[in-house]
């Protein structure tokens, strides 16, 4: 088996303002300094980025957006493309968060053009999927999850996808306080894993980081972490507060 590096990732959502984020971030970047073995992101509000940006830079936290859309530019009022995300000093971009899909309209055809348009700027795609409470309780879980990643991920080369990171987060486990069960988890994971490997080969789905995300605190990351499957976590409220994003970060 390929060894992964784990990954850990702090979604923001629409939390803080400028002066927030970035005292957040500085004191984030102080709490992980000596961290060597796990990739950190955080992705705060767009509004947020470029001072954020100043927190982190040269330090081992990458910054990430949380959305773009994939024109270059253009007439397209209230919208970031994936330039302006890279100018304000990102390297990752969450895409096809369920929150997107749920409240602005995201479809899994958008989701594939944004990730196409991340990857074409050279941005890492943390693509997002993950079924609702009446999808798992109606037994649909891995048919959603099979049209979510065949749709999202079609018409990629495996050379593209080199970088991108997947995160499985049931809609259910997000802000609930509900975490999947290490079965479940471990279950969905292998089942993204082996559905990438029919995909795009075994060296892509052996390589690629699939993250967890629900609910996840620093009490439960070790037991999730300890999943074969299971490569990291993007975490929502739990990352908002520097200290517990990095008792995350630096589990035990
Ligand atoms: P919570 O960690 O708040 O459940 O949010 C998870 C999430 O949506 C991260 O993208």
């Amino acid at each position: 088996m390929g060894e992964r590096r784990p990954m850990i990732a702090g979604n923001w959502k629409m939390y803080k303002t400028g002066e927030e984020a970035k005292d957040t971030a500085k004191q984030l970047v102080e709490l992980v300094k000596e961290v060597k073995n796990t990739d950190i992101m955080i992705a705060p509000a767009f509004t947020s980025l470029a001072s954020v940006f100043q927190a982190v830079k040269g330090s081992n936290v990458a910054l990430g957006a949380q959305n773009l859309f994939w024109e270059t530019q253009g007439a397209y009022t209230g919208e970031i493309s994936p330039m302006m995300v890279k100018d304000a000093g990102c390297t990752h971009v969450i895409l096809g968060h369920s929150e997107r899909r749920q409240y602005f309209s995201e479809t899994d055809e958008s989701v594939n053009k944004k990730i196409k348009a991340a990857i074409e700027n050279n941005l890492i795609p943390v693509f997002c999927v993950g079924e609702t409470e009446a999808q798992r309780d109606s037994k649909e879980t891995f048919s959603v999850l099979d049209k979510q990643i065949q749709i999202g991920l079609k018409g990629f080369s495996v050379k593209s996808l080199e970088r991108l990171v997947v995160a499985y987060e049931p809609v259910w486990a997000i802000g609930t306080g509900k975490t999947a069960t290490r079965e479940q988890a471990q279950e969905v994971h292998a089942f993204i894993r082996n559905l990438l490997e029919k995909m795009f080969g075994l060296d892509l789905s052996d390589g690629i980081r699939i993250l967890y995300g629900g609910s996840v605190k620093p009490e439960n990351i070790s037991e999730l972490m300890a999943l074969k499957d299971v490569d990291g976590a993007l975490v929502g409220g739990a990352s908002l507060t520097a200290r517990t994003f990095a008792d995350i970060v630096t589990f035990k």
